[in-house]
């Protein structure tokens, strides 16, 4: 693979290098490391190695997760009619929450949400995943009996992780096709090019969101319901907690625009990647059609599906950091105020990790060790819960199916963005068990 790519044509905004990125990846985890991509506004150093990436992310003192304060998103313009817009109909300030903040923020973020979020809540989401799944391989089929094929992103793919989400904030079905929109809107900006009259639309929907939440959560302050939604209003540092390092935790409990900010973060975060985890999992058992024998003969092996997926078809590819302190990274210098992109989709195949690193192969050693949902203080926060979700989606696919097959008109185009990589669109035949 790495003979094919010569870096000189790289490009991160390529459209047509987005739609397969690997042997460019793989040449600069050989060549160049720490790859200067230019872009307009400055340069971005892309981070391939796993070693390389794993030290970045564990070094939050050198390497900030305060991106959108380093001009990404600044638009003045937006900016003051955005102001303008949540004063007048009075939306709640948003806040930088978890993803985009530092310890001693992130710590005090992180450890109240973990306590509203806990392993318990996402393990007892089991059996409504269960039933939502199964509602949504029944929809396949149908759409097969009526169609002769089956678009699995928007049949499948987009509304299992949306409704799962849904139901663990409680939102009763009437709200549901509002949530679905909210969630829309919350990702509406992110990644595309979209004029300021879109992006004010969609920031009304995201107020109506603010207000709905508000509400729930006000609801829930005279009577506790003991779901996700309590347990962040709930939610305290005990009197004894310190951090990781032995330090003082802010014990603050949450604010109502933390809170709202917050639930918005589960759904930008959540809701795309596992849209298109759970497509590139059906694609690559389409394309590996020994595995989904496996599977179908031993529903056991779903996990270890979901999880190769994960490390060879990386949803979120790369994630930002701001470099804070000189720094040395495979013998280049950054400087503070550089930008990094630790490039989680490369590492996952770093073929010093993971030998034949572009097979599919459920049964490698060691499966788990990919980055896809990051590593360190920001490691994921809904890895359990997207885990159980293609877990259960991978197990009821193969139960509910006898065989499917990839068509053959399918041009596998993926969206055009390096940061977060999917299919638009699949189309299957499938045959019902
Ligand atoms: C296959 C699905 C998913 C993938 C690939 C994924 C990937 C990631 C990655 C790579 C990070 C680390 C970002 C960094 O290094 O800066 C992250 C963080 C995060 N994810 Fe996920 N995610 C997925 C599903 C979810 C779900 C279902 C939720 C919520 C319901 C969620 C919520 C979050 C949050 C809140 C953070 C920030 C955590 C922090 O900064 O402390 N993710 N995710």
């Amino acid at each position: 693979m790495t003979d094919t790519a010569d870096l000189s044509e790289f490009g991160l905004f390529d459209p047509a290098i987005q739609q397969c990125p690997h042997a460019y990846y793989a040449k600069m985890q050989q060549d160049a490391p720490v790859y200067p991509a230019e872009i307009p506004g400055g340069t971005l150093h892309l981070v391939t190695r796993y070693d390389d990436v794993t030290e970045i992310v564990r070094d939050v003192a050198t390497f900030s997760n305060r991106f959108d304060t380093a001009g990404a998103n600044f638009h003045p313009e937006l900016a003051a009619r955005m102001k303008e817009l949540y004063e007048a109909e009075g939306g709640y300030d948003k806040i930088g929450t978890m993803l985009t903040v530092d310890p001693p923020d992130h710590t005090r973020f992180r450890r109240l949400v973990t306590k509203a979020f806990t392993p318990k809540v996402i393990a007892d989401l089991e059996p409504t995943i269960r039933e939502i799944t199964r509602g949504l391989v029944a929809d396949v089929i149908a759409a097969m009996e009526k169609d002769g094929k089956v678009e699995f992103v928007e049949t499948f793919a987009v509304p299992l992780p949306v409704t799962v989400i849904a139901k663990a904030l409680n939102v009763p079905d009437d709200r549901l096709a509002d949530f679905k929109r909210w969630s829309d809107a919350s990702i509406a900006g992110i990644g595309t090019n979209i004029t300021i009259e879109e992006r004010l639309e969609a920031e009304r929907e995201v107020i109506q969101f603010q207000k709905y939440f508000a509400e729930q959560l006000e609801l829930r302050r005279e009577n506790p319901q003991g779901d996700i939604l309590t347990n962040l209003l709930n939610a305290r540092i005990d009197a004894d907690e310190v951090g990781d390092d032995g330090e003082e935790i802010d014990d603050r409990p949450l604010t109502m625009p933390e809170m709202l900010s917050i639930i918005q973060q589960l759904l930008v975060a959540g809701n795309e990647t596992t849209t298109k985890a759970l497509t590139e999992m059906m694609r690559l058992l389409g394309e590996n059609p020994t595995e989904w024998d496996r599977l179908r003969e031993d529903p056991s092996r779903a996990k270890a599906v979901f999880e190769e997926t994960l490390r060879l078809s990386t949803p979120t590819q790369g994630m930002f950091r701001v470099v804070k302190a000189d720094a040395d990274v495979a013998g280049t210098s950054l400087c503070p105020g550089d930008r990094a992109v630790v490039m989680y989709a490369a590492a996952n195949r770093d073929p010093n990790v993971f030998p034949d690193p572009d097979t599919f192969s459920p049964d490698r050693d060691n499966l788990t060790s990919h980055l896809a949902f990051g590593k360190g203080v920001h490691f994921c926060l809904g890895a359990a819960l997207s885990r159980l979700e293609g877990k259960v989606a991978a197990e009821e696919l193969a139960r509910g199916l006898a065989s499917f097959r990839l068509c053959d008109s399918n041009e596998y185009r993926y969206h055009p963005s390096f940061m977060l990589r999917g299919l638009v669109s699949l189309d299957v035949e499938v045959t019902p068990a």
